[in-house]
């Protein structure tokens, strides 16, 4: 009679033969064959170490070690689509895939066969809930982007957004030190925060309904405003890092320190400003008591015969996504607007006139309001300019696919990340004339900006069905933020040595101007 094998025996046996069991199934597994997978942008790639180890050998070359500059990546391979890394098996990180082609990126992007990035929907869950934009998908997706144009893109909310940067502009403009001779007025934009500190204030206002500043009298609003923003500095640092594709993402996001310190900023946000605004605001709905026609109004008057009202869950969602999308890339996309402008007094000049004209149609001491902004359309060609020459993100837009994609010549495998690299081609020859050069001018009555070429030459926003939920607010808040500043200061660059620091955006590292008030007249 055979004797049973020993309970601890088998189990050695096992261990033993588990490094060889798996082993065999890397050799053996038989992986379909692609015809034509996009070409590495190097010789020497493996499945294993991939472009990972390429990156990180020439971090200095293309950027932080694990947010590579991708234009200059994109720019040493000629192909229109290359792979750039995958890190073992499937299970630690997806392929990753970057599209340079502009004909390609917009397929790809318009290709109903894409979903979402999951690396962008994963970070977004960690930090603002799942009930909202950047979480959902299928018919709530549509429930949501449905109900929040209407909440947030109309005439009544960009009016009332209009009005609450227009504040917090001059509020800190109004802090600033009157210069002398011998005392100029100098500020190191970048480095003092102050830009990112207005937008922040003006969105939490828009989206949670709350009136907080950090300029404020009360030394106890001004605790909690810092607060409030430290939590969300955090929270978009997090997202940050895990937007990057990469096997560093797989051990990221199961971070449990990180994942619980994300759970108590945002049950810290939602009960002490958000829930209690959110009360307060329908107990005066109720009452009849006069409340500004903001995000948060706009969220609890939602719903219509097809779609169900926001509930508590997904307003308190929705302002904490509309907050983190909107503040940062808002607030660097101006810093690099600035840095353009005072690189170009000419243009300063030309957005102050029209201003100025704008303006003579009001009462003396008026502000501009949102109809007011629509009309300056040099400032507008400045804006489009600025974007295009430098965006804040090198990748404009990532997917994820589960199926075979078919671009043009090549196949992405399923189970692969798609970048498309944006910059590539808005910095280009064969997609601008002087494409090196800040001509506003080019946006003159012309929305492509005079693009020799087809396809997504210029996307800052994105494009497809995932493209920017927020473009039109975005657009408005630097309208306003630069005609409010160029109206009341004329600044001048004290440097062009201007380091670039990436985090989840490209940001300047260091933007000092010197600002010379203007005299009203
Ligand atoms: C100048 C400022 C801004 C820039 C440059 C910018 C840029 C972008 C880009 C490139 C994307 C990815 C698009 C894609 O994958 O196709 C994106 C997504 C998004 N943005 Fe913005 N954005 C800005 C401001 C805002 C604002 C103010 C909001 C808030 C209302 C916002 C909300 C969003 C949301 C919700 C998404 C995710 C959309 C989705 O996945 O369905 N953004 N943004």
């Amino acid at each position: 009679m055979a004797m049973p094998l020993e309970v601890p025996v088998a189990k050695a046996i096992l261990y033993a033969l588990l490094p060889i069991l798996i082993a065999c199934y890397f050799l053996l597994r038989k992986g379909k064959t692609y015809v034509n997978l996009p070409p590495m942008v190097e010789k020497g790639y493996s499945n294993w170490t991939g472009h990972v180890r390429f990156i990180l050998a020439k971090g200095d070359e293309f950027g932080l070690p694990w947010i590579p500059n991708m234009k200059k990546l994109a720019d040493s391979c000629s192909n229109g689509v290359m792979a750039v890394y995958s890190f073992g098996p499937k299970w630690l990180t997806r392929p990753t895939y970057l599209v340079k082609d502009p004909v390609l990126i917009s397929s790809m992007l318009t290709s109903s066969k894409v979903k979402r990035f999951s690396n962008l929907m994963e970070a977004s869950k960690a930090t603002s809930g799942d009930k909202h934009i950047t979480a959902l998908t299928g018919d709530e997706l549509k429930r949501h982007r449905k109900l929040l144009t209407a909440c947030i893109l109309a005439k009544r909310p960009m009016a009332r957004f209009v009005e609450l940067l227009t504040a917090g502009v001059c509020k800190y403009l109004d802090t600033l030190p009157t210069p002398t001779v011998g005392r100029p007025l100098d500020l190191n934009l970048a480095k003092s925060k102050a830009v990112g500190i207005l937008v922040v204030e003006a969105f939490s206002n828009f989206s949670f309904g709350i009136n907080i500043s950090c300029h404020s009298e009360d030394p106890v609003d001004v605790e909690r405003c810092k607060k409030l923003h430290s939590a969300l500095q955090f929270m978009f640092k997090v997202t940050g890092e895990r937007l990057v594709a990469g096997p560093l993402n797989f051990f990221l996001k199961r971070d449990i320190w990180t994942n619980y310190k994300l759970w108590k900023l945002g049950t810290f946000i939602r009960r002490e400003f958000i829930l209690p605004a959110l009360h307060q605001r329908k107990e005066d709905m109720s009452s009849g008591v006069q409340v500004p026609d903001d995000a948060m109004t706009m969220m609890l008057e939602s719903g219509d015969t097809d779609d169900a009202p926001f509930s508590e869950e997904e307003i308190c969602d929705e302002g904490m996504v509309m907050v983190q999308a909107g503040y940062e890339a808002t607030a660097y996309t101006f810093l690099w607007l600035v840095y353009h402008l005072g690189q170009h007094p000419e243009h300063q000049e030309l957005c102050f006139k029209e201003i100025r004209e704008v303006l003579s149609k009001h009462p003396p001491g008026s502000h501009l309001t949102s109809s007011d902004i629509e009309e300056l359309t040099h400032l507008h060609c400045v804006i489009s300019e600025s974007m295009r020459m430098q965006s804040i993100n090198d990748s404009a837009a990532a997917r994820d696919t589960d199926v075979d994609l078919e671009l043009g010549p090549y196949t992405i495998p399923a189970g692969s990340t798609i970048l498309a690299v944006g910059k590539c081609n808005s910095l280009s020859e064969e997609s601008f004339e002087n494409a090196d050069q800040f001509k506003p001018e080019r946006w003159k009555n012309d929305p492509t900006g005079g693009a020799k070429r087809p396809g997504a030459v210029n996307i800052p926003f994105g494009l497809g069905q995932y493209r920017c939920f927020g473009q039109p607010l975005a657009l408005v808040a630097l309208r306003t933020l630069a005609a409010v500043w160029i109206q009341r200061y004329r600044f001048e660059l004290l440097s062009e040595d201007i380091e670039r620091t990436y985090h989840a955006t490209c940001s300047p590292g260091n933007l000092p101007i010197r600002m010379f008030p203007r005299c009203v007249s």
